[in-house]
């Protein structure tokens, strides 16, 4: 009977006795984080001060189709991501209807495949 009680009083204090916090509040404010989170938080921020929302929405069809919609058409991989930002570069049209895109040729290939990586990290 006494070996089927699991609470033996050391694992009790054990767990109570961990005080040592290691937060410094001054260091890491912006933390060298993982690749892919920050691309999308990039690629979101360079939507933003681009004309893309013109005409796009991100869950609505304006002009253009929606954010969720081109995500949902295209997997996030290399070759989507390479193939949208050639697009979004040199304009497009005939995937998603008879309105084209205009070219975008000030967008470095970087960014716009930053952009692209944002746009297809958006799921419904
Ligand atoms: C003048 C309006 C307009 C602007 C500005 C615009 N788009 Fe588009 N976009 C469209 C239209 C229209 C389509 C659909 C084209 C088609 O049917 O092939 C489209 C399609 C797309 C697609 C999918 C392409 C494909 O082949 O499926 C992506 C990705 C995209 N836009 C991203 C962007 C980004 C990023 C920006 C900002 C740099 C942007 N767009 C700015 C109108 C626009």
């Amino acid at each position: 009977m006494a070996m089927a009680s699991c609470s033996s009083p050391e694992e009790r204090s054990s767990t109570t006795s961990t005080t040592t916090t290691t937060e410094s509040p001054a260091t890491t404010t912006e933390t060298p984080a993982a690749e892919a989170p920050a691309v999308k938080g990039e690629g979101e921020k360079l939507i933003a001060k681009s004309d893309c929302i013109g005409c796009h929405n991100k869950v609505q069809k304006v002009i253009g189709p929606a954010y969720v919609d081109i995500a949902a058409k295209y997997p996030l991989n290399d070759e989507n991501v390479n193939h949208l930002a050639d697009k979004i570069i040199a304009g497009g049209k005939g995937v998603w209807g008879e309105v084209p895109m205009t070219p975008h040729s000030a967008l470095s290939k970087d960014d716009a495949k930053k952009m692209v990586s944002y746009i297809l990290s958006l799921k419904k």
